[in-house]
């Protein structure tokens, strides 16, 4: 992926390109049914997700920071881009990782003819095509690494931790954002529609890799009640859907749990 400028954050990596082409994703690639299948319905979905930035805020209080200023942010796995304008408002640098090309190709659209540079109107934004355990960056050249439910659920995302170690900066940090299925409205349908999920198995996990955790409450709020079919239709299972729909068929909007995760290096 073309990073319309030069960023001494990046080096050369051999999966980036101009060419979208979802044959060739980067190995490591996890396919995520909902964005790759429809990433404009994933748009809706974040659009609706925590409107009063609860998960940016608490970014920020547990890296001492009042905005990024200053500061080199990746978002891994950054699908469409959606949160990277938000990280340029302030931040030094923005780096999107994102190994599917399709979605990487969309991300850099979204961040092209953003202000950038020297004029001090926004940050940099590079979309780079890589997977969390090749990203493709340098060593310690990273302040904070945020996942937002991708690549870092649990057993299995080892190879990732490896690299966060590789490319965060001594008192920089990592963050992991993802369901909490354990509580609120959402988590019990969650955990409803799969039951294989093993959420104390996950914990486990985190627990033994040393990560610090936090409890979030965010809501999801939708425009319309079109909204909240279309993105619960592409989350849950039918025989779900058609539960939720029928308790509740005025429902826009539900209390939505989230763990943060984080460890700083
Ligand atoms: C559910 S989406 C979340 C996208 C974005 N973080 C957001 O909140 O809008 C998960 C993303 O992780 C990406 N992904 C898949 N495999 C990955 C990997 N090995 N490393 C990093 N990201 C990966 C997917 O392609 C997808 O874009």
């Amino acid at each position: 992926m073309s990073a319309g400028f030069d960023n001494p954050e990046v080096s050369d990596n051999p999966e980036v390109s101009d060419t979208p082409d979802d044959a060739s994703d980067p190995a490591g690639a996890v396919r995520s049914p909902n964005i790759w299948g429809s990433p404009q319905t994933y748009e809706t979905h974040n659009l609706a997700l925590d409107r009063a930035g609860v998960i940016d805020r608490a970014l920020l209080r547990i890296s001492g920071r009042p905005d990024w200023r200053g500061a080199t942010v990746v978002e891994l796995g950054c699908g469409t881009g959606f949160h990277l304008p938000r990280l340029a408002e302030t931040a030094r640098t923005v780096i999107g990782v994102e190994p599917h090309r399709p979605l990487a190709a969309l991300a850099q659209q979204r961040v092209d003819g953003m202000p950038s540079g020297p004029d001090g109107l926004g940050a940099p934004v590079t979309v780079v095509v890589a997977g969390a355990q090749a990203t493709g960056l340098f060593p310690a050249s990273v302040d904070a690494a945020i996942a937002r439910w991708a690549y870092f659920f649990g057993p299995g995302c080892e190879p990732g931790l490896a690299e966060l170690g590789r490319i965060v900066r001594p008192g920089g940090s990592a963050f992991v954002v993802d369901n909490d299925a354990t509580r609120s409205t959402f988590g019990s349908w969650f955990s409803a529609a799969w039951p294989d999920y093993d959420a104390a198995a996950v914990e486990r996990f985190w627990t033994r890799q040393g990560w610090a955790r936090e409890s979030l409450d965010v809501s999801w709020e939708f425009d319309s009640r079109a909204d909240f079919e279309a993105v619960l239709s592409w989350e849950f299972p039918p025989s779900m859907c058609q539960r939720i729909f029928t308790r509740e068929p005025t429902r826009t909007s539900v209390d939505y749990a989230v763990t943060l995760r984080w460890r700083r290096y």
